[in-house]
């Protein structure tokens, strides 16, 4: 038996949904990063149908299903993930320094909601590390780089700056990330003149840069419409290429009294659905045919298609998968593939926004 034979068949015995279930889930995390490094994801076993493939904001997606943000903070397996079969990989949030994030543990299971509780706080090895990963590989899907500030920094904005400059030809995208809750004051960005001022700097970064990278904003599902008028506001005409809607919620409305849910820190997976896809359809309101990436709470094909519905080009997810297992990204694809056909549509693109106005008013549910 070859040494990496040998190797695998222990993990792959090792690393079940139910062991990895029944684990800390930080190391749970961990051992899932290991595994796919050394070559252990199950690769996509047929091609993706045509019907999936999408154009966003300049790009080319085999298929329109990501995987989010905060599973591979430092841009160690954005290949295994695509081999996996994921149309787009964001890697990070990446700071300019490394820094360690909060103290342990600050992940925590909500099993009886499938949620996830989080306050990892931008734990990162920093832009070197990433960069010195990401630089001349081929990762076979979309890659979006997903950038943050430190949170000892004295100027936020210099830390996107750097973040844009960085990345900028290594990525196809990068995600402009205003709205993790574990960085104190990191959402005031998300305010009219904060905003006005991160955009202007980011934007005139990128345009000194060698490529045009698409950039992407990334907010918060806790913004009243009174807030997302004026994220639409301050965006309108600003060569912003899209938004990616939602990050975690500081809410805990959906999991009162499960265990874990008065953790400190942003709730995300299965409850945080309808919250995130009544924001995302309040947004799509508000930026006409603007690129919207939906993430929050996507937990089965049923979901993911109501994402489209609710106004989404394409989708992420992550917390799902630590209860759905990973065979949850082929079952969403041929849900999304499904719906496509029983729809009598051309693409996957054909299911955004028809049911806007009901996700947006709140009487659309799952
Ligand atoms: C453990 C964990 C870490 C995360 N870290 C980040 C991060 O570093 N940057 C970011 O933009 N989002 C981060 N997120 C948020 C996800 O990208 C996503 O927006 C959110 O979890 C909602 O999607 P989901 O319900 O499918 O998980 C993190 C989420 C989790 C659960």
């Amino acid at each position: 038996m070859a040494l990496g034979d040998l190797l695998r068949a222990p993990l792959l015995q090792g690393l079940t949904r139910d062991a990895l279930l029944r684990m800390d889930p930080e190391t749970a995390h961990g051992a899932t990063i290991s595994a796919l490094k050394l070559g252990l994801a199950p690769e996509q076993a047929v091609a993706d149908p045509p019907e999936l493939a999408i154009s966003l904001a300049g790009l080319d997606l085999r298929n329109p299903v990501g995987m989010a943000a905060g599973f591979d903070k430092n841009a160690e397996v954005p290949k295994p993930l695509a081999r996996m079969g994921f149309g787009m990989v964001e890697v990070g949030t990446v700071t300019p320094r490394p820094q360690q994030g909060n103290a342990k543990p600050r992940l925590f299971r909500l099993p009886e909601a499938q949620g996830v509780i989080n306050r990892m706080g931008f734990n990162n090895e920093g832009h070197d590390a990433a960069f010195a990963r990401l630089k001349g590989a081929h990762v076979g899907a979309i890659l979006g780089v997903n950038i943050g500030a430190n949170k000892d920094s004295e100027d936020f904005v210099a830390d996107y700056v750097l973040g844009v400059l960085r990345f900028a030809d290594v990525a196809d995208y990068l995600t402009v990330n205003i709205s993790s809750p574990n960085t104190p004051g990191l959402r005031n960005l998300q305010a009219d003149e904060a905003l006005t001022r991160l955009l202007a700097a980011v934007l005139d970064a990128r345009a000194k840069a060698k490529t045009r990278v698409p950039v992407f904003l990334k907010i918060a599902p806790d913004l009243d419409e009174s807030q997302l008028d004026g994220i639409a506001r301050v965006i309108s005409g600003t060569g912003l290429d899209g938004l990616i809607v939602s990050n975690t919620t500081i809410s805990r409305d959906p999991v009162e009294g499960q265990e874990n849910a008065t953790q400190t820190g942003g709730l995300s997976g299965k409850p945080l659905f309808n919250l995130a896809t009544r924001r995302l359809a309040q947004v799509r309101q508000r930026v006409g045919t603007l690129p919207i990436i939906g993430v929050g709470g996507i937990h089965s094909p049923e979901s993911a298609v109501a994402k489209f519905e609710a106004g989404a080009d394409a989708i992420q997810l992550y917390s799902a998968l630590v209860f759905g297992g990973l065979d949850l990204l082929d079952r969403i694809k041929r849900g999304l593939a499904a719906a496509v056909r029983a729809q009598g549509l051309a693409s996957v693109g054909g299911l955004t926004g028809r049911t806007t106005s009901a996700w947006a008013d709140g009487s659309a549910r799952l």
